[in-house]
Formats: structure tokens, C-alpha cells, sequence
């Protein structure tokens, strides 16, 4: 990161992960950082702003304030449902968007998802209309689209280190992915701010291939602990069950509604691979999912596994 301009960036979610690791490499590269977040968060060698990105005005008081290069926004919904998701994802960032176009900042970064590409779940329509906007806003924008995070596959290492076998959705081969780390993610999208390749264009971007099924992260957990792979199988039609009940509970509850999104979105991501979708073939193309940085899933596992070992 030595041969970058430094830029007056304004970052929106630092407090979450990709948003912290992106703090982390804007003040790695030298760029002057100023950060809007809801609460406690204190972020060195930043400027902590504290704002509602709900609301317009106090987005545009802190525009008003200072002139910015650019904007990245990491903000995402918490939940996931449907109206939140709207809120935030689509909402929230519209607003940032709009108020930063009349602020003259020239150029906006967005955190995405690869999901979106097959949209099935509100979350993802929150995200595509957002998308759209920023595409035909005139200002230089880089959409990124990440496969999986590693927090999201780092779920069953508690329950295997415990002796638990490790839980897979049908034969553990319906989906596969190419597991990027918040260090090498948050560098890529940093990067995006002085790479002409990567304004005015939609970024899906894993982490180094191969790109992997949920079996083998399983076979590499059991292989880091020395122990022979314990699998149990869950079929996707007992989540359709569930989600069928739910959605039929929804329609009197908001809570059961909310459960309902939940399952449709276990759902999605226990059938759907998080690499680029062909759309012509109608496959996902692992050798199509452009591939960045250096992390492996299985150093991040052999770390959780020690940190495990090492706590009193
Ligand atoms: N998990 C994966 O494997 C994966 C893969 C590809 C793409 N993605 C996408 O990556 C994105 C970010 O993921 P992440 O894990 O970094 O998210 P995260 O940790 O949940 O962080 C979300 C950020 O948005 C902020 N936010 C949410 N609701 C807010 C509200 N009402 N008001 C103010 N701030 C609000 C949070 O602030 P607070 O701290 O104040 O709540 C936080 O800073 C998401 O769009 C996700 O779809 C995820």
C-alpha cells in the first residue's frame, strides 16, 4: 500500500467486521479517516463521528462539515428481515448516497454480497436496489461482492473441538465457496479507492481457492484436531417443513415471521454456492470467482482451535 494517494475517506459501519478491518487498512494506507457509527465506538487514529444513518439531516450535517473524497459504506442489516433489511441496506445507504452526490464527494465504495446475484430473500432486493442507484448515480462507485467470510464458517468449531460431529445439509457437496478473510477482504476493498480496474464495476471476489464444500471444512477441522471425520446429515426438506409452518405462523406473528426469514435464509445458504453464477449454463463457476489474497480457512481454524486450547 505505498504508492496510494491519501483521500478523505468517510466510512459507514466500522463497528462491524468488515467495517473494522476496513478502518484498520485505511489508516494502514495513510488515509484520513472519519467514521459515522451509533455508539460507543472507539476507533484510533480515526475520527468517530456519532450519527443516525437513519435520518438524512444528521447524515448531511457531517458531510456538511468536512469535504470527503469518498465514501465506503459497510453498513448492513443486523437481522436480516425484511423491513430492517429495507432500512438499512437499501435505505440507509440511499440516504448516504444521495447526500454525498449533493455534498460534491466523487466517488462511493459499497460492501455487497455475491448472493444477490440469485435473489431470493428481501435482504438481497435491499441490496440490488441499492446497487442500481449507486450504478446510475454519476459518481466513480466499485461494488464489491464477497463469497463467504470466515466468521460464517467458523460456526461448528466449538461443537467439533467438543467431540460433536460436524452438521451438514444433505451429502455436505451442495454448495462450495471460496472463504475470504476480513484482512485480505478489507485490503481489496481499500484498494478499490486507487485502482481505475476497479471503478465503475461490480467486484464479486473470493479468497485463495480452491474453492470448497461445507464436508471438507469439515474434514479439514477433524484433520487440524488429529480426529476421523463424524458427520450428521440434515435434509433441506426438513427446513422447507419449517419453513412452511413458520410463514403459515407469520401471518399472525411477527416473531414466527421473522423466524420464517431466518429459515428461508439457513435455507438459501445450505443450497445455494457463494461463487459467480453462469448465467447462460445456470451453474456456479468456481473458475469464474476471481480470487484475492493470501489467508487460508484452515490457518484461521488451526488458530481458533489453539485459541481454544490455550483459554484457562
Ligand atoms: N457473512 C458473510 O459470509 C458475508 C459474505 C458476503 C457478503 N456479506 C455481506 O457483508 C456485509 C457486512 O457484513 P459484516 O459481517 O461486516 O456486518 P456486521 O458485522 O453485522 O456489521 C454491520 C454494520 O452495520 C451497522 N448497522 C446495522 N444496522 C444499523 C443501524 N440501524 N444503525 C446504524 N448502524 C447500523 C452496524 O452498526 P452497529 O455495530 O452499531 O450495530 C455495523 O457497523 C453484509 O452486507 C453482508 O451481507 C457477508
Amino acid at each position: 500500500m505505498s504508492n496510494v494517494s491519501p483521500k478523505r475517506v468517510l466510512l459507514f459501519g466500522a463497528s462491524g467486521t468488515i467495517g473494522g478491518a476496513v478502518l484498520a487498512q485505511l489508516l494502514v494506507a495513510g488515509h484520513e479517516t472519519t467514521c459515522i457509527t451509533r455508539s460507543g465506538f472507539s476507533g484510533e487514529g480515526a475520527r468517530i463521528v456519532q450519527a443516525d444513518i437513519t435520518d438524512r439531516a444528521s447524515i448531511a450535517q457531517v458531510l456538511a462539515e468536512t469535504r470527503f473524497d469518498a465514501v465506503i459504506s459497510c453498513i448492513a442489516s443486523r437481522s436480516g428481515v425484511p423491513d430492517d433489511a429495507w432500512a438499512i441496506d437499501y435505505a440507509a445507504n440511499s440516504a448516504i448516497l444521495k447526500e454525498a452526490q449533493a455534498a460534491g464527494v466523487g466517488q462511493f465504495v459499497l460492501l455487497s454480497a455475491i448472493c444477490v446475484q440469485k435473489p431470493q430473500l428481501a435482504f438481497q432486493q435491499a441490496k440490488l436496489a441499492f446497487e442500481a442507484e449507486l450504478q446510475a448515480s454519476g459518481l466513480t462507485w466499485s461494488i464489491i461482492r464477497p463469497t463467504a467470510f470466515f466468521k460464517s464458517l467458523s460456526g461448528q468449531v466449538a461443537r467439533v473441538a467438543k467431540g460433536k460431529p460436524f452438521l451438514l445439509f444433505g451429502n455436505g457437496e451442495l454448495t462450495r465457496c471460496k472463504p475470504i478473510s476480513d484482512a485480505d477482504l478489507s485490503r481489496f476493498i481499500v484498494s478499490a479507492l486507487d485502482d481505475p480496474a476497479k471503478h465503475n464495476r461490480i467486484l464479486p471476489i473470493g479468497g485463495p481457492g480452491p474453492a470448497i464444500s461445507p464436508k471438507e471444512q469439515g474434514e479439514m477441522l477433524f484433520g487440524i484436531l488429529g480426529k476421523e471425520p463424524r458427520y450428521r446429515s440434515i435434509t433441506p426438506r426438513l427446513m422447507d417443513l419449517a419453513i412452511a409452518a413458520l410463514s403459515l405462523a407469520g401471518r399472525f406473528s411477527k416473531r414466527a415471521a421473522a423466524k420464517a426469514e431466518y429459515a428461508r435464509i439457513g435455507r438459501y445458504y445450505a443450497t445455494e454456492s457463494m461463487l459467480v453464477w453462469d448465467t447462460q449454463r445456470q451453474v456456479y463457476d468456481a473458475d469464474a470467482t476471481p480470487e484475492f489474497g493470501e489467508d487460508t480457512l484452515e490457518a484461521h481454524y488451526s488458530n481458533l482451535l489453539a485459541l481454544r486450547r490455550n483459554q484457562p
